[in-house]
Formats: C-alpha cells, structure tokens, sequence
C-alpha cells in the first residue's frame, strides 16, 4: 500500500454480504465541505444494506448513487428504503430517490432543514421517530441517541444481531489515513481496533443524560453481535465488548 495517500475499501460500490439478509457497500472517498468549501480531508463512506421478510431493501446512510451498484440491488429485492440516520448523512439519498422513484425517503430529525440550508436536492417523504415504524418492524428495531446535532438514530437487524451506527463509534484505521489527519485521529483515539464514541456525542449525551441512558439499554438489551459503521472498520463479532467498552460510562 502506497502510505503517502489515503485508501479506500476496495472493491468499492459492490455489495458485501455479512450475513443472512444484510450486507455492506463501501464507497468512494467524501470530502467535509465547510461554507461551500471543499476541506482536504477525504474520508471513506460505508453504507449497510439489510433485505425485509417481505423483500423490501432497507438502505442505511446511501452512499454514492452508482448505476452498476443500483442495478446489483435491484436485483437482491426492491430498493424501498432510503434513509438518513442523521442529518450528517443524507446527500445521496436525492440520487437514489431519482433512480427508484417509488422508494420511501426517511428524514433524521433536523436534516430536512441542513439539506435546505445547504441547497442539497432531496424530498423525504416519512420521518423516523424512536420507535421503528410498520414498514420494518418486524426486521429492524430502532432507538435514537441524543446527541445534540450529532443526534442519531441507530437500528438493529434482529435476524443478524446487527448494530447498525453511522457515526456514533468511529473506528478508522490509520493506515488508511494520510498526515495530518493519521496524526489528529490518533489523537481523538477514534481508530482500529478500538473505535470511540464521536468526540461531538460525548457532551451532549452527558447533558442528556437519562435519554443518553435509556438509549443504551436498549441497544445493549438487543445484545447485538456485529456492528456496522459508516467510517472506518466495522466491528464483526463480540459487539457486547465494544459497547460495553464505549458506552459504560452512560449507564
Ligand atoms: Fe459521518
């Protein structure tokens, strides 16, 4: 591997299975924009894809819309879902939507307006709340972490004991990083193989504290195995360790 610039996880824009019913994308490279300005900092992108009982595909934090990938999914079950978990993750869903017109658009609270403000071109039609509505129910449960603006919603695959989090835990690996940024993530301690809770959570979970609480229970209740992350290496067993290991101090 070429040290001197970053890299992603390739292949990208293919499906990878995990398990019965769920898998994952991995996308190209995203760039933090800040006030229309491109800020050099790429960062890898990973979407979790989980197919419904009743053929439906559930698609958490799209990445990238790509025709090749769209057509690979179309051919697992009928791209139904497009939904933003927070109202960081939310770009491509306008994409996606434009492609399969008849897939339900699911909005985080406050990201219709951050797509708005940001002149990003994107209808929701539902909104998720904390308790997971009919259209997944019997698949996917679902809570949300307060975390002020970094507030988010996670979910769980039951049939795969599946955590799925976007940017809750970040867990890059820092060979995939380049300077400055390798030096700045070893800093935070949000890299492999012991990912952190998203230093922008930590505050406001404390000041939220008994919602911050309940939240925890219930994903530590599902007893989740695997958890799935939009950044950086997903955790693929002994999920209950690393919560244990992030989130002991909100309990
Ligand atoms: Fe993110």
């Amino acid at each position: 591997m070429n040290s001197a610039a970053p890299s992603l996880y390739e292949p990208i824009n293919r499906y990878k299975p995990l398990g019965p019913d769920i898998g994952v994308v991995d996308g190209p490279f995203e760039y933090l924009t800040t006030a229309s300005i491109r800020l050099p900092l790429p960062f890898t992108t990973r979407m979790t894809v989980v197919r419904l009982r009743n053929g439906d595909l559930f698609l958490h934090s799209p990445i990238a819309y790509d025709g090749a990938l769209a057509g690979e999914l179309a051919s697992m079950g009928r791209v139904r879902h497009l939904v933003s978990p927070n109202q960081f993750h939310y770009a491509h869903i306008g994409e996606w939507s434009r492609a399969f017109p008849n897939a339900l658009t699911w909005a985080s609270p406050g990201v219709r307006r951050r797509a708005r403000a940001r002149g990003i071109d994107v209808q929701f039609k539902r909104d998720l709340g904390t308790s997971a509505p009919e259209e997944w129910r019997d698949d996917i449960d679902q809570t949300t972490i307060p975390g002020g603006i970094f507030g988010e919603i996670v979910f769980f695959h039951k049939r795969s004991r599946t955590l799925m989090l976007t940017d809750t835990i970040i867990n890059l690996e820092l060979d995939k990083l380049t300077q400055p940024w390798r030096f700045a993530t070893r800093m935070t301690g949000m890299h492999y193989p012991r990912g952190q809770i998203f230093f922008g959570m930590r505050l406001p979970m404390l000041l939220q504290r008994r919602k911050a609480r309940a939240a925890v229970r219930t994903i530590f209740a599902w007893q989740p195995e695997r958890i799935t992350l939009a950044h950086g290496r997903c955790f693929e067993s002994n999920g209950g360790e690393t919560l244990r290991r992030v989130f002991a101090w909100a309990l």
